[in-house]
């Protein structure tokens, strides 16, 4: 089985960008080979990871219900093509991308094969790195594997807060197997106040830390350089994967005797 970390927060808040710092993280560590899912319907974890997508799961699944498969092809052998084409390999991770959401109609028999490809496909890998839309809707319709480590990332604002913890409750509600949720504040100019702490408290989740507004991250993000390839040094990188090795580590203890 593997470790799966589930990143998940609202739009802008920095999912994206902490998926892929934890990823860089894991290759650092050597906790490799890891499985990188971009489930979020506006994909683009690939540009942090400076790598070209081909095809998505959501367009596989999209052919086998309209039917396009090609003549002496069975939809299994054809799926799994498909799916295999997605899949796009780098040193130490491989990426595959959900893509769009399902349309109308019935999708039943294209997502149980989907969701047969993707528990077969996630035990090759020790390690899943998941990034997420708010609602999640990937997570619960697609894997039945449960999630180790829920990230939520909020902004430092009390809207963001409120949502980091309306997407903790949801993920309960949801049923999706999480073992530990913890909250990253992301792009903080300042110490989170104490007002902000005790929100975050009451709500009943445990801040994992802070990571603060990184000109670099912006810098790189704007000249198309992939945030995977920042230098380690700097403050944003440095505080994340302090954050990490915290996480990480504290679950592993745990999930051990
Ligand atoms: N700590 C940070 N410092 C500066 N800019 C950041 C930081 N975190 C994220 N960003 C920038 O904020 C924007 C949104 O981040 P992104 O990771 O795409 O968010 P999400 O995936 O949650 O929508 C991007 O332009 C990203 O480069
Ligand atoms: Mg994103």
């Amino acid at each position: 089985m593997p470790y799966t970390i589930a990143l998940a927060g609202k739009g802008g808040c920095g999912k994206t960008t902490m998926a892929g710092l934890l990823i860089k993280y894991l290759v650092a560590n050597n906790k490799t080979p890891i499985l990188a899912v971009d489930a979020d319907c506006n994909a683009n974890l690939n540009e942090v990871l400076g790598l070209e997508v081909r095809d998505t799961l959501g367009n596989a699944r999209e052919d086998m219900k309209k039917g396009v498969v090609p003549g002496g092809m069975t939809k299994d052998i054809f799926m799994e093509m498909k799916l295999e084409e997605a899949m796009v390999e780098a040193e130490g991770f491989d990426l595959i991308v959900m893509g769009q959401p399902e349309g109308a109609g019935c999708y039943c028999a294209a997502n149980s094969l989907l969701t047969g490809f993707m528990e077969k496909l996630v035990n090759n890998y020790p390690y899943v790195v998941m990034d997420n839309e708010a609602g999640m809707e990937h997570i619960s319709r697609l894997t039945t594997h449960n999630v180790d480590i829920l990230l939520i990332v909020s902004d430092p604002s009390r809207r963001g807060i409120q949502a980091a913890l309306r997407i903790d409750d949801l993920a309960r509600k949801l049923n999706i197997g999480v073992g530990k949720s913890y909250m990253v504040i992301n792009q903080v100019k300042e110490p989170p106040s104490e007002m902000a702490l005790e929100m975050i408290r009451k709500g009943g989740l445990e801040l994992a830390g802070t990571v603060p507004e990184d000109r670099t991250i912006y810098e790189f993000d704007f000249n198309g350089r992939p945030t995977i390839e920042m230098p380690e040094d700097s403050a944003s990188v440095q505080a994340a994967f302090g954050i990490f090795n915290k996480i990480v580590d504290d679950s592993r203890k745990a999930a051990s005797p």
